[in-house]
């Protein structure tokens, strides 16, 4: 991918995980800098992927092609304020934080930007996130190819029409490892009720989980339904547990998960 000299205003654990990303994709340490308040963070990312570091964000943004806010949220206007000096023009300012519009992060930076927000996942902590993308309007498609190769440095990637995709995103991506913890922390339970042990129990719907998981991943034109269609013979024990699930409404039930989700994102909105 292009070498843009890229700033990574925040050294938590997303920036972990994309720095990592790059690296191991080839991209240059030396065009890569990130910057944080507490120095042994900073150590640690020079030691493991020999970046730059340093703890002045507005000398780091200024030296920059990319500027790639990973802060948290709350902490966004306060960092991109100092920044408001910097001269924009040709720059391309990348935005991670949840539930920040486009629209409040020009005014926190008081300049028009060429910005994209990406909601990436957890998974992309292990190289397997889904990072979903959006560009404002006046971001130049050579900004939105940069950044779709950046993302897929820690998974895969999908862009979004319009603004309010994102938090669709949330609920089908961001959020969603969590309700697989939750289906999984169920079948566990029931294992260890049944008279597993917890290891054992772990075990099963680990491994479980995987396998189903590669066999969607490896089965990419099956689909869903016809994968369990595939393992849920007629009349068998796979059957009436489905039924069993789809009779409580499991459909309805995850509908609604999703719909919270968005609606959260979108209170979320208005609190930064
Ligand atoms: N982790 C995820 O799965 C995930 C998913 C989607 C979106 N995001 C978004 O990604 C952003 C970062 O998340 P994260 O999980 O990486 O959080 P994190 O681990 O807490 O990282 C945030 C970093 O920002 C640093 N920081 C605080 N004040 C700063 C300042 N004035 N200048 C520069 N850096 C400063 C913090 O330093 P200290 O700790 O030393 O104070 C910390 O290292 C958040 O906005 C979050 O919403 C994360």
């Amino acid at each position: 991918m292009e070498q843009r000299k890229i700033a990574f205003i925040g050294a938590g654990n997303m920036t972990r995980s994309i720095v990592a990303g790059l690296v191991a994709s080839g991209y240059r340490p030396d065009c890569i800098t990130a910057t944080n308040p507490s120095e042994a963070k900073l150590v640690a990312l020079q030691q493991a992927y020999d970046i730059q570091v340093t703890t002045n964000n507005t000398e780091a943004a200024q030296q920059a092609d990319v500027i790639v806010m990973a802060v948290k949220p709350q902490l966004m206007e306060q960092v991109a304020k100092p920044l408001q000096s910097i001269d924009f023009q040709g720059k391309l300012v990348i935005s991670i934080a949840a539930g920040i519009s486009i629209e409040r992060l020009q005014q926190m930076f008081a300049n028009p930007l060429n910005l994209i927000r990406v909601m990436p996942n957890t998974p992309s902590l292990l190289g397997e996130g889904m990072s979903g993308l959006f560009a404002s309007p006046i971001t130049p498609v050579s900004d939105k190819t940069y950044a779709g190769e950046l993302m897929q440095a820690v998974g895969k990637v999908c862009w979004v029409e319009q603004e309010s995709g994102i938090n669709d995103i949330i609920a089908a991506a961001g959020s969603a490892p969590a309700y697989f913890f939750l289906f999984m922390e169920a079948i566990q339970q029931q294992a260890i009720a049944s008279g597993f042990d917890e290891d054992t129990a772990r075990l099963l719907v680990q491994q479980t989980a995987l396998g189903a998981a590669k066999m969607v991943n490896e089965n990419p034109d099956t689909d869903l339904a016809t994968l369990r269609q595939q393992v849920t013979s007629k009349g068998g024990t796979t059957a009436e547990a489905v039924r069993t699930l789809e009779e409580n409404d499991i459909r309805g039930i995850v509908a609604k998960a999703m719909q919270s989700a968005v609606t959260r994102a979108e209170e979320m909105e208005k609190l930064f």
